[in-house]
């Protein structure tokens, strides 16, 4: 097969949810509808508990499990579709916001009782910053939920994103008969249907079609016509080019774990999802299709079993043809390297492969070399661009408990933080080093990584930091602010200053007294522009 022909063939996205709308169950019911797997069950029983407790033995298998799960490959029809996964427990949003960036694009699952919820909200944020296509799952129609047309308000509304329904459910809860598919004039009527694949769907002339009424009752009926006028009245009709642009999202009705309203979405996400999109890097857009291979690492992660001290680099392939055996240029550290081993993650089993066209992602092993955000090539020296990091929400200082392992202790921090447990911030003078992450439960990690793995004993003092800050603007005068709150600056890993402010009050006031210095949350400094403007 042609390059042209593999890269037009794959679809690479992501699921985003708020944890228990149903991630795990949709991504479960995908692939088994891309016959990825026999049993329904089989990524259920894998899946990273929510209720992820300082039970260490747990965090270490979560840490393992999600290194099989976090990548699914499989084939459906003519298409190769990559499931990349993102962690549902919030202290571990980083991990997520990352895997974003290794996306062409999303499927946002919400639950039809609760609508959008503070996770959402964080995602779709993320989204809108790269204009990510998004497709929306409204799921649970078994549930008695809220009002559709009131969650398409909020869905618009909070996420700042227009929508348009291309299914439409007939009643929900007990009452749930199935959903009205509009751009084919369908049924598809509802039966509970855990396991297999099957979906019971009744083609009909019209809303006109005497058969409806056989099949759903003349009241709901009734109530379907008046559902669809309105919603012919109120939205505009499905524009591909604006959802591809990240401004529309399609909007399905289902419910995951009834395995029902599945098939339509995925049919219609293939046709419409976009194939491997340009990425941006530091010599401009690089399409998947410009002939030599480039690709970025958006994830590290750490071998379970701690005497082998080797990681696991997830890399996505963005151009050309990636080659086993083959010597690629390293940009960061300007060396070559060549991989024996590189592995995919169909089906859920890792296989040795050969080649990697653009939207795979593969699995390299790793001694050390990599830090997330590193770009490999055929000896060209750009970089991708856009693999921020976010501001932390909890800052603590590294106490060293053991200063004849001080060498351990700052190995060990430094190699963490490389693979984005964690971000690692140094003070001067003095060489403080502050550990800021999004969650409580990295800190119970990175300590115990740091007994197990480095043989390094520390303690976390709690900081009193509410957001870390990037900087652009006037360079005098970020030197004279710096200066003036010399002890609030640190320098992230990458030797750019970093502004802690100890209170949203006092950032506020920074922004007022200082006009010349914009104050970023994320190091990418690009956020989301005009997308309201779609939005009725
Ligand atoms: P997450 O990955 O987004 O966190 O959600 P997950 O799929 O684990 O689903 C959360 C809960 O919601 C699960 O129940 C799951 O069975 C249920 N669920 C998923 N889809 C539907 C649906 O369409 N209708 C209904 N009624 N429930 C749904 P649980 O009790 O946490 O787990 P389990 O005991 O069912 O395994």
């Amino acid at each position: 097969m042609s390059i042209e022909k593999e890269i037009n063939r794959r679809r690479t996205f992501g699921i985003i949810s708020h944890p228990d709308a149903g991630k795990t169950t949709l991504t479960e019911k995908l692939l088994l509808f891309g016959g990825a797997i026999q049993i329904a069950g089989a990524v259920k029983s894998n899946k990273i508990k929510k209720t992820a407790t300082s039970d260490f033995m747990e965090i270490e298998k979560q840490r393992g499990i999600s290194v099989a799960t976090s990548v699914m490959a499989f084939e459906y029809k003519d298409y190769l579709v990559n499931i990349l996964d993102t962690p549902g427990h919030k202290d571990f949003a980083e991990d997520t916001y990352r895997t974003l960036t290794a996306v062409d694009s999303v499927i946002l699952v919400i639950d039809s009782v609760k609508g959008v919820e503070e996770q959402t909200r964080k995602l779709m944020e993320i989204c809108r910053m790269r204009h990510t296509p998004v497709i929306v799952f409204i799921n649970k129609m078994d549930r008695d939920g809220r009002n559709p047309f009131d969650l398409l308000d909020e869905v618009e509304k909070e996420l700042n994103i227009a929508v348009r329904p291309l299914s439409w459910p007939i009643n929900m809860g007990k009452s749930f008969k199935g959903v009205y598919l509009m751009y084919d004039h369908s049924l598809n009527l509802f039966t509970s249907n855990k396991t297999k694949v099957s979906e019971n769907i009744l083609k009909i002339q019209n809303l006109q079609d005497p058969k409806l009424v056989e099949m759903i009752g003349e009241k709901d009926t009734s109530t379907l016509k008046d559902d669809v006028e309105l919603i012919n009245e109120v939205y505009e009709e499905f524009d591909e080019e604006l959802y591809r642009e990240g401004y529309l999202a399609p909007v399905f009705f289902g419910s995951a774990v009834n395995n029902f309203g599945i098939k339509e979405l995925l049919d219609t996400f293939v046709k419409i999802a976009p194939s491997p999109l340009p990425r941006e890097t530091s010599a401009g857009m690089i399409k998947a299709g410009s002939g030599k291979f480039s690709g970025f690492v958006f994830k590290i992660h750490a071998n379970i079993d701690p005497k082998h001290r080797d990681r696991i680099a997830f890399l996505r392939v963005c151009s050309g043809k990636f080659e086993r055996n083959r010597f690629y240029h390293h940009v960061r550290l300007n060396k070559q390297y060549k991989f024996s081993n590189p592995y995919n993650f169909m089906a859920q089993s890792k296989n040795v492969i050969d080649e990697a066209y653009p939207g795979d992602v593969i699995g390299l092993y790793d001694t050390g070399n990599f830090k997330i955000g590193d770009t490999l090539t055929e000896g060209e020296d750009f970089t991708f661009k856009g693999i921020p990091s976010f501001s932390p929400e909890l800052f603590k200082e590294v106490i060293n408990l053991n200063p004849l392992k001080t060498k351990q202790l700052e190995k060990g921090i430094e190699q963490l933080t490389d693979e984005g447990v964690a971000q690692l911030f140094t003070q001067q003078p003095g060489n403080r080093k502050i550990i800021g992450t999004v969650g409580e439960l990295q800190f119970e990690v990175i300590q115990h990584r740091l007994i197990n793995e480095y043989n390094a004993l520390c303690r976390f003092d709690h900081l009193n930091y509410y957001k870390a800050c990037w900087m652009t603007g006037n360079k005098e005068k970020i030197d004279e602010f710096c200066r003036f709150r010399m002890k609030d600056i640190v320098f992230d890993k990458d030797e750019n200053r970093v502004f802690l402010a100890q209170t949203a009050f006092v950032l506020e006031m920074a922004k007022t007294n200082n006009p010349d210095i914009t104050f970023h949350e994320n190091s990418e400094f690009k956020i989301g522009d005009g997308l309201s403007k779609l939005v009725k």
